[in-house]
């Protein structure tokens, strides 16, 4: 049977995860944010004080790693038995997912993890390489993007909101150094499928993102 699939890849901050669940819960399909399980390694990996370089060590850890996830209105994560959602979310752990998914033997890994989250009636996956590697066979492919101003100055709000302190240009050049980093790697680069439409979201309310998302579908 052809499960159907909406891909959504684009760089961090776009708004790919509030899109994609919001597409999953209207449609009733299954949702797979698959940054979340290069962030479950990372957060392994600095766990263990793993050494960033040694490939051997962070294929075993991506092998061994038991991840169950729980989605609802929002998403849980747990990681060998223990929840690891309020700790996904910080820069260490995304800068430190976006060095480690630059190998493609732990990429390698992952893979099968990533596909066994297609299930009927249908699958939303969020990620970077959704429609040009993992998914390549899905119809509705988007690739949200939205300038690194416009997505750093969200996250500086999203940050004060919750009363910790930032620093806006810091934030910028995070945003901009994990751009280089995920387009410029060799394997699996974000970069839009050659299929999929294009969605700038730098002027547009979540709810317009849905609707032109939904609109495709
Ligand atoms: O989407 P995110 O910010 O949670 O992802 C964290 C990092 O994981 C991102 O900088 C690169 C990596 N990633 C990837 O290489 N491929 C994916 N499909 C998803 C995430």
């Amino acid at each position: 049977m052809n499960i159907p699939i909406i891909t959504i890849d684009g760089p961090s901050g776009a708004g790919k995860g509030t899109v994609s669940r919001a597409v999953a819960k209207q449609l009733g399909w299954h949702y797979l944010d698959s940054g979340s399980i290069y962030r479950a390694l990372a957060i392994c990996a600095l766990d263990c004080s793993a050494d960033l370089d040694n490939i051997k060590l962070l294929v075993t850890l991506a092998t061994d790693m038991r991840l169950v996830f729980q989605c609802d209105d929002s998403l849980v994560v747990i990681l060998d038995g223990v929840d690891i959602t309020e700790r996904l979310p910080t820069e260490e752990v995304g800068s430190t997912a976006s060095k480690i998914a630059a190998y493609p033997d732990v990429r390698a890994v992952l893979l099968q993890k990533q596909k066994d989250f297609c299930q009927s009636p249908g699958l939303v996956a969020d990620g970077r390489d959704m429609g040009t590697v993992v998914f390549t066979q899905a119809k509705t492919k988007v690739f949200l993007t939205a300038s690194a101003m416009e997505r750093a100055e969200r996250r500086f709000k999203q940050l004060k909101e919750k009363g910790i302190d930032a620093n806006l240009s810091q934030i910028t050049k995070d945003i901009e150094a994990r751009d280089k980093r995920d387009s410029e790697r060799k394997t699996a680069p974000l970069i839009a499928a050659e299929d999929a439409t294009t969605i700038d979201s730098s002027n547009l309310s979540i709810e317009e993102v849905i609707a032109a998302v939904m609109a495709l579908t």
